[in-house]
């Protein structure tokens, strides 16, 4: 997996344009599509289900970065793996038994990523560091894009950063929620890899341009 990537989030996409707004990511430098589940039991909102994410996987040409913020998601990893998840992230606030939530996602082909919501500290995945290919760290919390990014995510980045380097492991840090191009420099120095954005980009101007200047402030 590449390093320093950017992630537009599908969920502020105009859904009645949705093959419009896949093919803008294709052709923009974006290097994922992330893909927000949310089945209005974990989180206080519904999003979008199976059906979507087929759809816009039909005109994907880049990974999809599926975030599972639903109850008991074991339940649907291999849905998700037959519909094309590149890298398919569970909440730790959601599994009992994450290593082997873990282990089932890769089992299926894809990528293991483990979300952590604002209040769970990252020293909960101290034991379990070595088998998580990604961690998302959550910015804001988790439901709803549009919201103000919490700055103790900065701390958060470089406690785990450390935590990896400290296990000698590859996992790559995905910060998610409120992103935009003035906090995205300092998040990258922090020590994260991946950065969603959903209203920063689609709700600018032109996405593409704003995709473009992103992955610029993250780069240099
Ligand atoms: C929030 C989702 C995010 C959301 C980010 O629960 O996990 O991926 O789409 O949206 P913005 O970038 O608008 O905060
Ligand atoms: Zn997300």
């Amino acid at each position: 997996m590449k390093n320093k990537i950017i992630a537009p989030s599908m969920l502020a996409a105009d859904f009645g344009n949705l093959q419009r707004d896949t093919e803008m990511v294709n052709e923009s430098k974006a290097d994922w599509f992330h893909i927000d589940i949310m089945d209005g039991v974990f989180v206080p909102n519904i999003s979008y289900g199976m059906p979507v994410l087929k759809a816009i996987g039909k005109h994907a040409k880049k990974p999809l970065d599926v975030h599972l913020m639903i109850v008991d998601p074991d339940r649907y990893i291999k849905h998700f793996a037959d519909l094309g998840a590149e890298v398919l992230t569970v909440h730790y606030e959601a599994c009992t038994h994450l290593h082997r939530s873990l282990q089932a996602i890769k089992a299926e082909g894809m990528k293991a990523g483990v979300a952590l919501n604002p209040h769970t500290p990252v020293s909960v995945l101290e034991d379990i560091i070595q088998d998580i290919d990604l961690v998302l760290i959550m910015s804001v919390n988790p439901g709803f894009g549009g919201q103000k990014f919490i700055e103790n995510t900065y701390k958060k980045v470089s406690q785990l950063k450390a935590m990896i380097d400290a296990h000698n492991a590859s996992t790559l840090i995905e910060v998610d929620g409120g992103v935009n191009a003035k906090n995205a420099p300092a998040l990258i120095e922090a020590g994260a890899n991946a950065l969603v954005a959903g209203s920063f980009v689609f709700s600018s101007e032109s996405p593409m341009d704003t995709i473009a200047n992103l992955k610029e402030v993250i780069t240099k």
